[in-house]
């Protein structure tokens, strides 16, 4: 029977481009539906941008962007990646779309319905001057443990202790520097304790279906402990404006919590495709046969497992036939820090013309059923690609290609001979298996079987030597024979890499001429058929050049005589993000005094286009008299943390330039926009 299935991916966070955990569950989720296809299923595979939330909506303010302007920003980088990966999305959408907003206000009233929402009061930290309740990751404050200064308001780095944002010493707000304040306000809640969720949910996780260990985590989560903790709580599903998401109906002022509306972004993609295609997305969601999967990693296993199949199930509908849980990446064993550089990046991957199944070919050899971590580990990469890859697989193809368009003119012998024959019979009996590691995500094993086939027939080619044949007369058939095997047997291998590796694949199927391969191609023979002349498939991998992913983007300079202009030298080169998260503003000096008991500094009152204007002491008093600033423009960093010092809170820095040694050059000079900037414009 046919199968058709619906496979996702989860939806990354519009606030960053992909990294190589990224593309390692891509690569993962797209061998996969890959397969699928070549056994004939309908596969309808989707992905979108998670758009939503507090912090892409502080992400965008920071850049000066609308939510929406910044997230079309992000997703206009996407296909770059996903076309240079061969990751075959039959669709990319968003979560902040229309049919992610029907979809999910539907969701929501269905589970209403269903009794399942309660409204309570919760208190919260309120940053008085962004006029927002702050998610805990935005209020810092003093470690009530340890007593370390700016931890976050859920756990210390310093001493690791979990607790409350409302346990902090004197909290702040990290967006304004101000002292947050309790206020309460009225929270949606989905009752994922109610009796008919948990008891759905045992039952929907526990049934057999899930990897062993996720079932066994997700067991953990029903446990009720002796003192009452522990169990399924209900969870709060709403945010008070301003908010970036969808708005909860008839709640005036609310929106949806943003991993409230995710999940359903994968339903918004399908119903997106659907209209695309002109199909009924209704009759295909209800239809038992389809089978909805969903690839993710192991650290949104909640919310897959128990959030998102409870809100499908009471809203009346189709719940997932699997989850499929994967590990994190590591690079050399190392968790992956953006700060240290040591992430690989895709892009500079396909910049530096490494070849895109080179890396699906590496990651689909260490991805197992399991929840296990991948390691990327450079020496291991250029090690197996070059070993397993060029020199066991693509090195059949051009042992014995040339031969057959030099001497038979790439037409293949019908008869193999008796040993030919052995060969391909023992390769298309184990194409069975392979078939199942594949089905079962066993790809490290299904590859290591397919590895263990091309040593066999690398072992026939050699016990043939088609080098030798050529030049003894009389061995023509033998010959033929030989090379015309050898050709059927890497098309056989090709066909079961052709998941891992689809442009080399499509690239033999070229060569031989024929149509893209179907997974029962395996049964079938070219003999008498005329191929194509052989070009060369695949380069091994350069050292050298993979070394250069985990170089700093700009190749180190050789160290030429130190320039340093203005006495000092350039500062470290930083990317245009770096330089974004610079907000500069112009500004109006509207006051500036001398500050009592200091030589350097004036207190300037600055106004940036704000409802109020800030305090910025600032070491200029050498150069400037107080009065001489009062109306002037210039610019300031705005978005400093506020610094308290001894004569006051400075809310910035107001720009000037001056030489490192005022000995060489004396004079300090503030910057100053050319006429017609106003207050608060940005400057980029
Ligand atoms: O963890 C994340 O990156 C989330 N953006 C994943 C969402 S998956 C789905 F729910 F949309
Ligand atoms: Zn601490």
């Amino acid at each position: 029977m046919t199968r058709t299935l619906f496979v996702t991916t989860a939806l990354p966070y519009a606030n960053a481009p992909f990294h190589i955990g990224h593309m390692m569950e891509y690569i993962q989720a797209d061998i996969w539906v890959r397969y699928q296809r070549m056994r004939g299923a309908k596969v309808y595979f989707v992905g979108a941008d998670d758009a939503h939330g507090a912090p892409i909506m502080i992400a965008a303010e920071k850049a000066g962007l609308t939510p929406q302007q910044f997230v079309a920003g992000i997703a206009s980088g996407r296909q770059a990646y996903l076309d240079g990966f061969s990751i075959s999305f039959d669709n990319w959408h968003s979560t902040d779309s229309p049919e992610n907003t029907a979809l999910a206000q539907s969701i929501y009233l269905g589970l209403r319905d269903a009794g399942l929402i309660d409204v309570r009061e919760v208190e919260q930290f309120f940053d008085p001057v962004k006029g927002m309740f702050l998610p805990d990751r935005y209020i810092k404050g003093t470690c009530p443990k340890c007593g370390a200064a700016d931890q976050y308001g859920d756990s210390c780095e310093v001493c690791g202790a979990v607790y409350a944002p409302t346990d902090l010493i004197n909290p702040y707000s990290a967006l304004s520097g101000a002292t947050p304040e309790l206020r309460s306000s009225e929270h949606y809640f989905f009752r994922l304790s109610d009796p008919r969720c948990v008891e759905f949910l045992q039952g929907w996780t526990q049934d057999g279906k899930l990897q062993p260990g996720v079932a066994n985590k997700v067991r953990e989560w029903f446990v009720t402990n002796p003192d009452g903790s522990g169990g399924l709580s209900d969870w709060d599903i709403s945010r008070d404006a301003p908010y970036f998401g969808i708005p909860i109906p008839d709640a005036d002022g609310k929106y949806f919590y943003v991993w409230l509306d995710a999940p359903i972004g994968y339903l918004a993609s399908l119903v997106n495709l659907f209209g695309k295609l002109g199909k009924d997305v209704d009759a295909f969601l209800a239809d038992p046969e389809v089978e909805q999967i969903h690839f993710i990693g192991k650290d949104i296993v909640y919310f897959h497992t128990l959030f998102w199949p409870a809100m499908l199930k009471f809203s009346g509908r189709k719940v997932p036939d699997n989850v499929y849980v994967h590990g994190f990446i590591t690079v050399s064993e190392e968790k992956m820090s953006k700060s240290r550089g040591t992430g690989i990046s895709p892009l500079r991957y396909l910049e530096l013309g490494l070849n895109p199944d080179w890396l699906r070919y590496y990651i689909a050899a260490k991805l197992n059923s399991h929840v296990e971590d991948v390691d990327f580990t450079p020496s291991d990469f250029v090690t197996r690609v070059n070993s397993d890859l060029v020199g066991k697989y693509v090195n059949i193809a051009s042992r014995v290609a040339g031969f057959l368009s030099k001497r038979f003119d790439g037409c293949l012998a019908t008869d193999l001979g008796a040993d030919g024959d052995v060969l391909l019979a023992d390769l298309r009996a184990q194409v069975p298996v392979v078939a199942e590691f594949y089905e079962t995500r066993e790809f490290g094993k299904a590859l290591r079987e397919i590895m263990a086939l091309a040593d066999k027939v690398n072992t026939y080619v050699e016990a043939h030597k088609p080098w030798e044949l050529a030049k003894v007369e009389g061995a023509e058939t033998e010959l033929h024979q030989a090379c015309s095997t050898g050709i059927e047997a890497f098309r056989i291998l090709t066909i079961l890499l052709a998941p891992v590796v689809p442009a080399t694949a499509s690239a033999v199927a070229d060569f031989l001429g024929t149509e893209q391969f179907t997974w029962d191609d395996t049964a079938a023979t070219l003999g008498g058929r005329t191929i194509g002349r052989y070009a060369h498939l695949m380069q091994r991998v350069d050292a050298e050049l993979v070394e250069q992913l985990f170089e700093p983007a700009v190749a180190a300079i050789e160290p030429e005589p130190v320039v340093t202009p203005g006495g000092e030298a350039l500062a470290d080169q930083i990317t245009i993000d770096s330089f974004a998260a610079v907000d500069l503003r112009v500004a109006r000096i509207v006051a500036a005094s001398a500050v009592d008991g200091s030589t350097k500094l004036l207190q300037l009152t600055v106004d940036v286009g704000e409802p109020s204007p800030r305090t910025i002491f600032s070491g200029i008093s050498s150069a400037y008299r107080p009065e001489d600033l009062v109306g002037r423009l210039t610019v300031v960093v705005a978005n400093l943390a506020p610094r308290t010092m001894r004569f006051g809170v400075s809310e910035g820095m107001v720009l000037a330039a001056g030489h490192a040694d005022a000995a060489v050059e004396p004079g300090i000079f503030l910057l100053e926009p050319d006429a017609g900037a106003t207050p608060g414009m940005r400057v980029r």
